[in-house]
């Protein structure tokens, strides 16, 4: 019983997963593991999440529920209750000499307190000392020093083994490269000491980085998180000094001698601080629930004079022989707990829904609000994620509805104010014909709808566009409106086309005088010697990234062996056949050398002149 209300409470009063008949609730678990693994492969590997935090947290809960109101059908929970893998395969890997683990989370005083009892019990006495911290909102990073230098820095991979990116962490604004030897308050730091931390993008930086890009014409990052995670796991270490990354310290793993160690996560503290270490400016301390629980409601109120992005507070326990004690589960610590904060929430009018056409053809539903201020910014437009988000939500135009925004991420609507409803509204119907081109749309499963015409004017303008830009050949010249109209006008329909285009063509798009079409014919025709990696990601195959375009540039070494490479070469019996490049990677890239349209593009390139080769 109390399992069911803790479960609806969970669910604010949906049905409870306990009431599902099994074969539903077996039907839910597996579309939610594919969920979940979907997006993860966003979050961990591309670095690039297409849901908020909360979102992806709200589909781990009710993994979890369903997990225990089902135990048997529940075997193996895993991605819901793992930690997912953020190896890129273009580093190498290093084992963490401890485990690099997560952090059990909590979303309500409830929750956190019942965390917090449980201890209290489980310890004999209700007067434990706690430690609160700012969580930060970037990624783990384990940093060795031995004898006082930086040996070493990795990402926390799956846990067990991570990416070495000490090249990169050297540009990390705050990272020492070598500890204060003398200082009173430190002491000699020990023989070797494994720190952990979190590299972050402090919000003045996202800022400017993403003004810069709007300039030049360029995606921008969702989040500072993502623009940290997607610039640590790349390979150039200038642009993480150019992006502002920085790192802050907070925990400690591997000691040499184990008797250097400090006694406290407060001693830890200090003594990082001494040792000229980035740390929390400050930290606060408790001695019982209550306590705990207005130092993690400080914090809350701490954040937005805070420079890192922050999306809750941690617990811990201050002794570390009682951390020891305790010790861990697989996946968490169970001397210390996350509460995470409630994303900034406000209300408004659902203007209409209009759908967006990506250069695969994805059709994304896309709400048109009544401009709200929320978060420190005033929305307008909210992304609906696709046709059952719609109807799951029942989302009507004339609605008000709820648009929630954490920091600064995408914002999203989560919930429909029934209440106020106006009379005769009617369920959206997702369209069925494209609204560019108006071809009939296509299903792929319950989910994803797709425009199939590979001709739409919106896909080529976006294949276009993403191929100019620095995800591709960068050419900052080839800006949306030119595309758009070299598109209208038949000059363009592929890639290859940029590569017959004469100044005539551009010049009487009133792109100025003359040497502004010569200059931009010129940056295309030097964009032929480009990097292999950046056509490989400008050819925009679903889940290659540039990362992903590395590995393959490696792997191919030129234009003409990728396209003349064999399923074979991609897809081995179990998985694969490319090392470092994932499998749904792999699927991918063979499916679309598997397309006549795509082999005819490739060689088109080729005649064009563009054959780069891996240097
Ligand atoms: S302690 C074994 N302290 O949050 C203890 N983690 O969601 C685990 N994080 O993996 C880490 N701020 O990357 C700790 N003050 C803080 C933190 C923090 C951010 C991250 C860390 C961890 C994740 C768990």
């Amino acid at each position: 019983m109390l399992c069911w209300i803790v479960v609806a409470a969970l669910f604010g009063g949906d049905a409870p997963p306990g009431e599902l008949p099994p074969e539903a609730a077996s039907r839910r678990i597996e579309e939610l593991r594919r969920e979940i693994a979907h997006h993860d492969e966003l979050y961990f590997r591309h670095a690039e999440p297409e849901i908020s935090d909360s979102t992806y947290d709200g589909l781990k809960r009710e993994l979890a529920a369903l997990g225990e109101a089902f135990p048997a059908l529940a075997g193996g929970l895993s991605p819901a209750d793992g930690l997912g893998d953020d190896r890129t395969g273009l580093f190498p890997t290093y084992r963490h000499r401890e485990p690099m683990l997560g952090l059990e989370k909590t979303y309500s005083e409830t929750e956190l307190r019942v965390f917090l009892a449980r201890l209290a019990r489980s310890e004999g006495r209700d007067d434990l000392p706690f430690v609160i911290e700012p969580k930060v909102d970037g990624l783990a990073v384990s940093v060795t020093y031995e004898k006082g230098k930086l040996v070493r820095a990795v990402t926390r991979g799956n846990g067990t083994e991570g990416d070495d990116i000490t090249a990169n962490a050297r540009n990390l604004r705050r990272l020492p490269r070598e500890l204060r030897m003398n200082d009173p308050a430190g002491g000699p730091p020990p023989e070797s000491i494994e720190l952990r931390g979190e590299i972050y993008v402090p919000f003045a930086d996202f800022r400017r980085v993403n003004e810069e890009r709007e300039a030049a014409d360029e995606s921008l990052f969702a989040n500072p998180r993502n623009l940290a995670a997607g610039t640590i796991r790349q390979t150039d270490p200038e642009e993480v000094e150019r992006r502002g990354l920085d790192v802050v310290f907070y925990g400690f793993a591997a000691c040499e001698p184990a008797s250097a160690a400090p006694a406290t996560q407060r001693e830890l503290h200090e003594r990082m601080r001494a040792w000229g270490l980035p740390v929390f400016a400050a930290i606060r301390t408790a001695r019982n629930a209550d306590e705990v629980w207005s130092a993690v409601q400080e914090v809350g109120r701490e954040r937005a004079n805070l420079a890192f992005p922050t999306d809750g507070a941690v617990v811990k326990l201050d002794p570390v022989a009682l951390q020891r004690r305790l010790g861990a589960s697989e996946t968490a610590p169970r001397w210390a707990v996350a509460y995470k904060f409630a994303p900034e929430r406000a209300r408004t009018r659902l203007l209409a829904i209009s759908v967006q056409v990506g250069r695969t053809g994805l059709l994304t539903p896309v709400a048109e609000l009544a401009p709200v201020a929320i978060a420190g910014s005033t929305i307008s437009r909210a992304t609906l994620h696709n046709s059952r988000e719609v109807a799951r939500h029942d989302f009507r135009i004339g609605d008000t509805v709820v648009v929630e925004k954490a920091g600064e991420i995408i914002p999203e609507l989560v919930e429909v104010d029934f209440a106020t409803r106006p009379a005769g509204s009617r369920p959206y119907v997702f369209p069925a014909a494209c609204p560019v081109c108006g071809t009939e749309i296509a299903a792929e499963g319950d989910v994803i709808r797709r425009c199939p015409n590979p001709s739409c004017p919106a896909q080529v303008r976006g294949r276009i566009g993403h191929f100019a830009s620095k995800a591709g050949v960068n050419l900052p010249g080839l800006g949306p409106a030119l595309i758009d109209a070299l598109v209208a006008r038949g000059k363009i329909r592929t890639i290859a086309d940029l590569y017959r285009l004469k100044p005539a063509d551009l010049d009487s798009q009133g792109t100025g005088p003359d040497r502004t079409a010569d200059r931009l014919i010129a940056a295309i025709a030097a964009s032929r010697q480009s990097e292999l990696w950046r056509f490989i990601s400008g050819l925009g195959i679903p889940r290659v990234g540039e990362a992903a375009a590395k590995v393959l540039a490696r792997r191919f070494g030129s234009l003409a062996a990728l396209a003349a490479a064999q399923p074979a070469n991609l897809i081995a019996d179990r998985g694969s056949a490319v090392p470092g490049l994932g499998t749904a990677a792999a699927l991918s890239v063979r499916d679309f050398l598997a397309d006549r349209g795509n082999r005819a593009l490739l060689a088109e390139l080729q005649e064009a002149g563009v054959n780069p080769a891996e240097r």
